[in-house]
C-alpha cells in the first residue's frame, strides 16, 4: 500500500491497520532525514499549511511547526487567542479566508469534540486534528505507538496500560483505537470517577488496583489529570490521587520486572509521576517528543501527496 485511505487525519477510528502501517515505514525514512546534519527535505515546497491553535500547547504545535518545515513547506501559524475570533468570527470564517490565501492544508487543535470533522465537511482542505477536546489526539496515538515499537520491537501482543484521567483524555481513546487495531492488549486504569462507563465496549480492560495493572503490562502510558476540563467534584483530591495512582520509585522496584514508562505531557510532577521514574532510562517520554515530528512529517506528507492542485 502506497497511499492512505483518508484524504484528512480526523481519528484513529477512521484509519486502517494498513494505514499506521504506511505512517510507521514513512516515518522510519524521515527520523533518518532529521538525525542528519541537513534537517530537510525539498518534498512539500509547493504545499501551504496553516496551524491553528484554539488551545494551549507546547510540544504538538512546535512538533508539528517543525515536521512541515522539515519537508519545506510554507507554514503560517495562527493562535485563537490573538485573531478576530474574539470579534465573534465563525470558526468556517477564519478557515475560508485563511484558504483564500492559497492554503492546502490545516492543522487544527480545538476544544470542541468533532471540530476537525466539522470543519473537514465545510471547508476545502486537508484536515489534520491536533487534538479535539477529549475526542482524540491522533498524532500523539501514533508517535506512542511508534515509540513502543521502537522500544519492543512490536506492538502485537503488548500490553499497555493507560493510567489516570481516561474520562477527559483524548490521548486514552485514539491510543486504545491505535493500539488495539496493532494487536496490543490494553486495560486502563484509575479511579472510578475518571473511567469513562461502558469503556470495556472498546475491547479494553478495567483495573482500579495501580499494583495490579503494572504487575500486568509491558508499558504503562501515564496522564496527567485534566483538572481543567472537570468539574472538581470528579476527583479525589490531588493528595488521594497521588497516593493511590502514582508512579514512584517504591512502586517501581515493587513490581521485580522492568517496564516501559511513557506519558505524553505536560508532565505534573510529584502527582501521577515522580521527577526520579519521570527521568529514569526506562522512561521513553523524550523519545516520544523526538519521534512526535518524525511521525507528523510522514502523516502530513501522506497527506499532502492526497491533495489535487
Ligand atoms: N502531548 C501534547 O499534546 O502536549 P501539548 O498539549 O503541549 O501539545
Amino acid at each position: 500500500m502506497s497511499e492512505l485511505s483518508v484524504n484528512h487525519l480526523l481519528g484513529i477510528k477512521y484509519l486502517t491497520k494498513e494505514d499506521i502501517e504506511l505512517i510507521f515505514k514513512t516515518a522510519n525514512h524521515f527520523k533518518e532525514v532529521i538525525n542528519r546534519p541537513i534537517k530537510k527535505v525539498p518534498s512539500l515546497r509547493d504545499i501551504t499549511i496553516a496551524n491553528l491553535f484554539f488551545e494551549n500547547s507546547t510540544r504538538t504545535r512546535l512538533s508539528f511547526e517543525l515536521a512541515e518545515k522539515r519537508l519545506s513547506a510554507d507554514v503560517v501559524n495562527f493562535s485563537a487567542a490573538s485573531s478576530s475570533v474574539k470579534k465573534g468570527e465563525t470558526l468556517i470564517d477564519t478557515v475560508n479566508n485563511i484558504l483564500s490565501m492559497k492554503v492546502d492544508m490545516v492543522v487544527m487543535r480545538h476544544p470542541n469534540p468533532g471540530a476537525g470533522i466539522f470543519l473537514s465537511r465545510h471547508v476545502k482542505a486537508s484536515i489534520i486534528n491536533a487534538g479535539d477536546g477529549a475526542h482524540e489526539h491522533p498524532t500523539q496515538a501514533l508517535l506512542d505507538s511508534y515509540s513502543i515499537k521502537e522500544r519492543l520491537g512490536e506492538v502485537k501482543g503488548k500490553k499497555v496500560v493507560i493510567v489516570g484521567d481516561i474520562l477527559h483524555s483524548r490521548v486514552a481513546l485514539s491510543n486504545i483505537f491505535a493500539l488495539k487495531l496493532q494487536g496490543a492488549e490494553v486495560k486502563v486504569c484509575g479511579p472510578k470517577t475518571l473511567l469513562p462507563k461502558h469503556i470495556e465496549s472498546l475491547g479494553v480492560g478495567v483495573e482500579t488496583n495501580l499494583k495490579k495493572a503494572l504487575e500486568w503490562c509491558d508499558v504503562a502510558n501515564m496522564l496527567r489529570v485534566q483538572n481543567e476540563r472537570m468539574d472538581i467534584s470528579y476527583f479525589p483530591s490531588t493528595r488521594e490521587y497521588a497516593q493511590q495512582f502514582q508512579l514512584n520509585k517504591k512502586m517501581l522496584e515493587s513490581l521485580n520486572k522492568e517496564i516501559v514508562i511513557m506519558h505524553p505531557g505536560p508532565i505534573n510532577r510529584g502527582v501521577e509521576i515522580t521527577s526520579d521514574v519521570a527521568d529514569a532510562e526506562n522512561a521513553i517520554i523524550l523519545d516520544q517528543v523526538q519521534n512526535g515530528v518524525a511521525v507528523r512529517m510522514a502523516v502530513i506528507y501522506l497527506l499532502a501527496s492526497k491533495i489535487n492542485h
